[in-house]
């Protein structure tokens, strides 16, 4: 083989490994990618399930109309859709929790999951509910720091459910607290919330029907495989 024929060999041969390692790692990443936002979808699906059960439930102890409950358990189910939007792109996040910058992008949120929604024809009621649910009763939520009676009802009690639900469930940084130890938790921080709603709630958590829903809303969801 003549000196010119082997540096072009050599250089062919390279950048098929070259190649090949670049497949392999695009490959990986992709199947990384998928499996963080099959388990944020799983994830996503198991809270929505619990948020609607427990908003229907302190709706109806609240004595809103049907209609209003309706719609809260509605909201309960997509009021975290925007998050699943947003998941593809906070693919290899730690699991200590989530970095600043990744908190910021993440409280775009609940305006995401509004957007998304808007073509649906919801009522006004589960759309403001949808935007509003991260607003604090002191006016240190988001997006626009409403405060006290400015956040609509239908927020207030999605803000106290969910809350309470993403305590009770496993995260990748900590395990899930047991539900009285979920509830000191949330009087630590009762100044985001509405009094009245968590009063409710609190009289309404411990009853043998709000346990028997709470153990009725976990579902399992088997694993796919996302590359078929
Ligand atoms: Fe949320």
């Amino acid at each position: 083989m003549d000196k010119q024929k082997k540096v072009n060999n050599q250089y062919i041969g390279g950048t098929a490994v070259n190649r090949v390692k670049l497949n392999n790692n695009v490959n990986d990443y992709k199947q990384k990618k998928n499996n963080y936002m099959w388990n944020d979808f799983k994830d996503g699906i198991s809270h929505g399930i619990l948020v609607s059960n427990l908003a229907y439930s302190l709706a109806k102890a609240m004595k809103l109309e049907e209609a209003e409950c309706y719609d809260l358990a509605l909201a309960g189910l997509l009021h975290d859709i925007g998050k699943l939007e947003l998941s593809q792109y906070l693919y290899g996040r730690n699991n200590d929790g989530l970095s600043i910058e990744e908190m910021k992008y993440m409280r775009m949120h609940s305006k995401l999951s509004y957007d998304l929604l808007l073509d649906y024809h919801y009522s006004d009621n589960l759309m403001e509910t949808v935007l509003r649910h991260h607003e604090c009763y002191d006016g240190s939520g988001y997006p626009d720091n409403l405060q006290g009676e400015e956040i609509p009802l239908g927020a207030r009690i999605i803000r106290v459910v969910d809350e309470f639900a993403a305590l009770i469930a496993d995260r990748p940084y900590r395990k899930a607290f047991d539900i009285d130890t979920a509830v000191d938790i949330m009087i630590e921080e009762v100044k985001n919330m509405d009094m009245v709603v968590f009063i409710t709630f609190q009289r309404m958590i411990h009853e043998p029907e709000t346990l028997q829903l709470i153990e009725k809303s976990k579902i399992e969801i088997n694993d796919i495989d996302l590359e078929d």
